[in-house]
């Protein structure tokens, strides 16, 4: 696993197709947490061998910062994957921290992944286990597998919904991913949501949203990565920059939300260490252990985001 990116914030992770050496170079300028150069859907047949070379020049010479990096491989039943492993990860040096696997339909996919990543780690001269992996969910088969998935290897940081591919793979009439998918009477999303999230977080794993693809409509978009928000979900893939600035609001706690946390956290701590009680008012509230908790997941999130306290510090207890 990376050790470096696995704690990073994933609210906006923005794809870039790895044949076009202009998009390449601008999505550094993108504020997005996290960036994937895409081998995969976004790049034409006749173009993924030579995206190969454009996404490692880009991974070596473009100014990165500390963004989570990441290349999305073809899946195993192209011809592609093995291929765009070495090649990409063995050439691309220590700057590159994940591989993301698309169409992930069952644990040893993942597995295959790891073991194909070791060898390329060790004649890259990168450290074992450096490179971590995202897996994205994609197919009715990948979902019903999603638990074991999950705890398939120590590599992965992420578990991510594909919306496009999975209402492709269960026959959803829709051609489009936007927010009238919620809006469905039977919304076959919601257990989809609740499924990946649960398998996810069991195995401590980054849960990440896939693409919204009506691209000019920002209010839209901010419907509907505030449903998977208010799940739970860390973030959610942008497809421009516009989309990312959204993405980094939605997916971050309010700052009246983060305040009332570290407030909720310091009257707690007084009741418990000073007080010796377990549970206490919190204005017309009660709190206990697992407001803490609450509190807690709030504060850790704002703070990977970089949000520090509006109020008045002296006057903090
Ligand atoms: C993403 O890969 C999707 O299929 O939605
Ligand atoms: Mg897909």
């Amino acid at each position: 696993m990376s050790l470096r990116s696995r704690s990073l914030p994933r609210r906006s992770c923005l794809s870039t197709p790895g044949s076009s050496d202009r998009f390449l170079a601008k999505a550094p300028t993108a504020l997005a947490d996290f960036s994937f150069l895409d081998l995969e859907d976004s790049v034409a047949p006749k173009e993924k061998v030579d995206a190969r070379a454009k996404v490692v020049n880009a991974i070596r010479t473009l100014p990165w910062d500390d963004r989570v990096l990441c290349v999305r491989v073809n899946a195993w039943d192209t011809p592609w994957t093995y291929g765009d492993v070495i090649d990409v990860v063995g050439r691309a040096g220590a700057r590159l921290d994940e591989v993301m696997l698309p169409k992930v339909r069952r644990a040893s996919d993942v597995v295959a992944l790891d073991l194909l990543l070791s060898q390329v780690e060790s004649n890259a001269g990168l450290p074992l286990g450096h490179i971590g992996i995202e897996a994205q969910i994609e197919t009715a088969e990948g979902l019903i597998n999603v638990e074991d998935i999950c705890a398939s290897s120590p590599r992965l940081e992420s578990i991510v919904f594909g919306p496009a591919d999975f209402a492709a793979s269960i026959g959803m009439p829709v051609t489009t991913i936007d927010e009238t998918i919620h809006h469905a009477p039977s919304n076959p999303f919601s257990y989809v949501f609740a499924k990946i999230l649960m398998a996810g977080r069991a195995n401590g794993l980054n849960v990440i949203d896939g693409p919204f693809l009506k691209v000019r409509d920002l209010e839209a978009l901010r419907y509907a990565a505030s449903i998977t928000a208010s799940y739970g979900f860390d973030g959610k893939w942008a497809l421009t920059p516009d989309q990312a600035l959204v993405l980094n609001e939605v997916y971050s706690p309010s700052q009246e939300l983060f305040d009332k946390s570290l407030e909720i956290l310091s009257a707690y701590r007084i009741a418990t260490e000073e007080n010796r009680t377990g549970a206490v008012m919190f204005g017309d509230e009660m709190i206990d252990e697992a407001s803490a908790k609450i509190a807690l997941s709030f504060v850790a999130r704002g703070e990977r985001a970089g949000m520090k306290t509006s109020r008045d510090e002296s006057s903090a207890h």
